[in-house]
């Protein structure tokens, strides 16, 4: 079997917003990688045995004393490496060049001449010049630019702006670019990229979803064996990617728990059991545990309170039901990368050492349980490749986030059945008609808000008096700011009209116009 893991680029991390992105295009590409903070230790960096290196850009200026500097450990390996913006920055202050702060600070669009037919942007090009020259259209964001080459480099490429906007040793492999062409903005940048680890580094692309899927499959039995597994499911794309993986790789040693909180969205919970229980023959126990945290929840309003007692209800479900079954000896967890590299401690302030991460619902630690994590590797966009390949629904896998709490914080102040049932009525409205209206894909996050306050209505003759349902939609990169989005009138006036006509106990439908910060994305 092919391995996957054999053909391996390290990136260095340091600290740029666009790190994440490097990794992701790289995979994309079909070569796995890792990204470890720029001081991890020295021996992971030989033992992980990288066919080559990429140093992130970051927010240090290099030109300061205390700047953040590559291990000199890479510069003995023998392998190719690519600085990326202040990896090229560091690079050259390294090996002997020099940095210096820009005349011209460069953010945005550049337009950047190849030069010198190096290895790594030979022939790639977005035009070419009466003069012949190849042009290429990238995204810069620096203040500070290389001003003298190190000893055996040569310039591979320059702006209006950035005299050296590209170097290279190519007897050594060593590459650096002053723009990000791990931004989709850089046209050529995935070609670049590519060009870098297929060609350079000579990584053949064994990484793809369904080289990944039997990897896992094999290590999953292998690690588990005989023995059987629990998984918490709750329908999200991570716990339904690793209860179709483990259904697959253990069959029925495989005893998922499904917890109803009440706080789902509409028949939220019966498809969940018709995907995996009906449909995959997954053995899931789905238990009806509405009233248990409706109780729970009665007459708490302060919403970390109710997170909290959220959080507390579903231990205490999910540890009674897997109290009755016997000889478990795993707990499968939906943990992915992302969360991996974010609960990494540290050294520098930055990631560091690689800890388990509980994801689902929060489990605690004293669960007698071994974890199995198999999508500790995994990026999202890979954990949903792999979800579709194993036939589930995409609208599953595509769909919004949907915070641990569910409902419980979208509806404001104290949680009763009769709001929640509302909420998710006028929460299915709104989604059937995004998705009618190809809107869906176009915002990233979209949701009702159930408000316990009432407001007079008129329905023919009579007076209503009733509650208001909130719509929320942004848009948003990364959830940490966010945009409302500019649904069309028409569209938000037809929804409105259904929720308030569909919904008897709804007389006013508003549209949260707040972005995020100052607000935040829920209401709670
Ligand atoms: P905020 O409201 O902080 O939300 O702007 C940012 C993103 O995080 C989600 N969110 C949560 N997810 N448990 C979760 O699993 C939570 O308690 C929680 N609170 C917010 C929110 O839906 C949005 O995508």
């Amino acid at each position: 079997m092919t391995n996957i893991h054999n053909d391996r680029v390290l990136i260095l991390d340091f600290g740029s917003q666009y790190t994440q992105l490097i990794a992701r295009r790289v995979r994309e590409i079909g070569v796995y990688c890792e990204l470890l903070p720029f001081d991890v230790d020295v021996d992971y960096i030989k033992n992980f045995n990288p066919k080559g290196i990429i140093l992130s850009g970051g927010p240090d200026t290099v030109t300061t004393d205390d700047s953040a500097r590559a291990p000199e450990i890479i510069f003995d390996l023998g392998v190719p490496i690519l600085g990326i913006c202040y990896g090229m920055q560091t690079m050259a202050m390294q090996l002997g060049g020099k940095a210096t702060s820009a005349e011209k600070h460069e953010y945005g669009f550049a337009k950047i001449r190849a030069r010198s037919h190096s290895p790594l942007l030979i022939d790639i090009n977005d035009e070419i010049n009466d003069e012949g020259h190849g042009l290429l259209d990238v995204w810069m964001s620096h203040g500070i630019e290389v001003t003298k080459l190190p000893n055996g480099f040569e310039r591979i490429a320059s702006s209006d702006n950035c005299d050296i906007a590209g170097f290279a040793n190519t007897e050594k492999s060593y590459y650096g670019l002053q723009f990000h062409p791990e931004v989709t903005h850089t046209k050529k940048g995935k070609e670049i990229l590519d060009r870098f680890v297929s060609q350079i580094c000579n990584c053949q692309k064994n990484w793809t979803t369904k080289n990944i899927i039997s990897d896992l499959i094999k290590s999953l039995k292998e690690q588990i064996g005989k023995s059987n597994v629990l998984l918490g499911l709750s329908g999200g794309v991570d716990s339904s990617v690793v209860a179709a993986l483990l259904n697959k790789a253990v069959d029925d040693q495989l005893t998922c728990v499904f917890v109803d909180n009440g706080l789902l969205r509409l028949n939220e919970g019966d498809e969940v059991m018709q995907t995996f229980a009906q449909n995959m023959g997954v053995k899931v126990i789905r238990s009806n545990a509405q009233q248990k945290f409706y109780d729970a929840l009665e007459n708490e309003a302060d919403p970390e309170k109710k997170r909290k007692i959220i959080g507390h209800a579903f231990i205490d479900v999910f540890e009674k039901e897997a109290n009755k079954l016997n000889n478990i000896e795993y707990l499968a967890q939906g943990t992915i990368y992302p969360d991996v590299i974010e609960s990494a401690g540290a050294k520098s302030g930055k990631a560091k050492v690689i800890k388990s991460h509980h994801n689902v619902g929060g489990l605690p630690d004293d669960l007698k349980f071994e974890l199995v994590e198999p999508l500790k590797e995994l990026f999202k966009d890979e954990v949903r490749a792999i979800g579709v390949e194993l036939g589930i629904p995409k609208h599953m896998l595509f769909r919004h986030p949907f915070p641990g709490p569910g409902l419980g914080v979208r509806i404001l102040g104290q949680i009763k059945q009769e709001y929640a049932d509302i909420l998710r009525r006028a929460d299915a409205i709104f989604m059937d008609e995004l998705y009618k209206n190809d809107l869906y894909g176009k915002v990233n996050q979209a949701f009702c808000v159930f408000l316990p306050i009432k407001s007079v209505g008129v329905t023919g003759d009579e007076r209503r008096y009733d509650y208001v349902i909130a719509l929320r939609a942004v848009e948003t990169i990364d959830f940490m700011t966010a945009r409302w989005a500019r649904l069309p009138y028409d569209f938000l006036d037809h929804v409105s009209n259904r929720i308030m006509n569909e919904i008897s106990r709804v007389s006013r439908v508003v549209y949260d116009i707040s972005g995020k910060p100052p607000a935040t994305i829920e209401w709670e």
